[in-house]
């Protein structure tokens, strides 16, 4: 059973700013709650318990968001707000737990995950969850993450989740090369290779990696002798590289929808799709949108 998921949010959002001058990205509102508390609902729903978030001094509202607030909610039952007060409490379900690790130097992606090592330990397989990306597994019985911690149990290799992406963007992604076997929505195949941020012209394939991982704990010793790569920066991917020489990686298929949080454009479009279908607000927005769409 995986029982960890690592995520990464100690990274100063600079491709969100004005927005996150003062807030961090990852407190961002998607209708009425954070991204951030997507990704652990996303977490949670795939059987998560424990969420090491790998954080920076600056970005303590992310620890309070999930922290219990006792004056509010003493304050929400004096007032008799009973729903308001649930929907509260539920943000952190009892038998899940929030732990904090601090990166103090922005070394890079890998460095992060390096920072939950202490927390994770060497021995055990966990995932990691990178909270600029919102995963819509809507319509689908089990989410995406849960297929994919399926897979790892099923055969004990690391898994990295995969989504087709437009060829002309591949640059902006690490891109698995698959032997030319494309797995199929829900399937994994074991990777020939992996690489950061490729040239266009060089990409092994169109398959990106969009931030959901599942790793054993070998990638730890991996990443610790990981030299800077991409960006001047210790990459995961370089270290998952290393990890599919030692021990084998599949690229699992994602079957659900990605929205890139870390842009304006795809914040703007989680908005839409979470918005229309939200129980309380889904139909007020849908007749706004109808409203908009035809206004010059
Ligand atoms: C990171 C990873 C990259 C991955 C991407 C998904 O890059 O390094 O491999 O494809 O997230 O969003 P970043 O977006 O932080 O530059």
């Amino acid at each position: 059973m995986i029982n960890k998921a690592v995520l990464p949010v100690a990274g100063f959002g600079t491709r969100c700013l004005p927005a996150s001058k003062a807030i961090p990205k990852e407190m961002i509102t998607i209708v009425d709650r954070p991204v951030i508390q997507y990704v652990v609902e996303e977490a949670v729903a795939a059987g998560i318990r424990d969420i090491v978030l790998v954080t920076h001094g600056s970005k303590s509202a992310i620890e309070n968001h999930f922290d219990k607030h006792f004056e509010l909610e003493a304050s929400l039952e004096a007032k008799g707000k009973h729903e308001l007060l649930e929907e509260l409490r539920s943000v952190v379900p009892g038998d899940v737990n929030i732990i904090s690790v601090r990166q103090s130097e922005p070394l890079g992606l890998g460095h992060a995950v390096l920072c939950a090592r202490p927390v994770v330990g060497d021995h055990e397989p966990f995932a990691v969850l990178l909270p600029d990306v919102l995963v819509d597994c809507e319509g689908l019985e089990r989410n995406d993450l849960a297929g994919m911690l399926d897979a790892y149990e099923r055969t004990r290799r690391s898994q990295l989740m995969v989504e087709e992406v437009p060829h002309e963007l591949v640059h902006k992604y690490g891109i698995v090369d698959t032997g030319g076997e494309v797995p199929g929505p829900g399937e994994s195949r074991p990777l020939a290779g992996v690489v950061e941020k490729p040239a266009v012209e060089d990409a092994p394939s169109d398959l990106a990696v969009i931030g959901r991982y599942v790793l054993t704990g070998r990638i730890f010793p991996l990443l610790a002798e990981t030299p800077p790569g991409a960006g001047n920066e210790i990459q995961l991917t370089d270290a998952i590289e290393s990890l599919r020489q030692a021990e084998g990686v599949d690229a699992w298929r994602m079957r659900g929808r990605t929205y890139d949080c870390g842009h304006q454009l795809g914040y703007l479009e989680a908005i839409l799709a979470y918005g229309r279908r939200h129980p309380r607000y889904g139909q007020g927005f849908r007749e706004l949108l109808a409203r908009y769409a035809t206004e010059e």
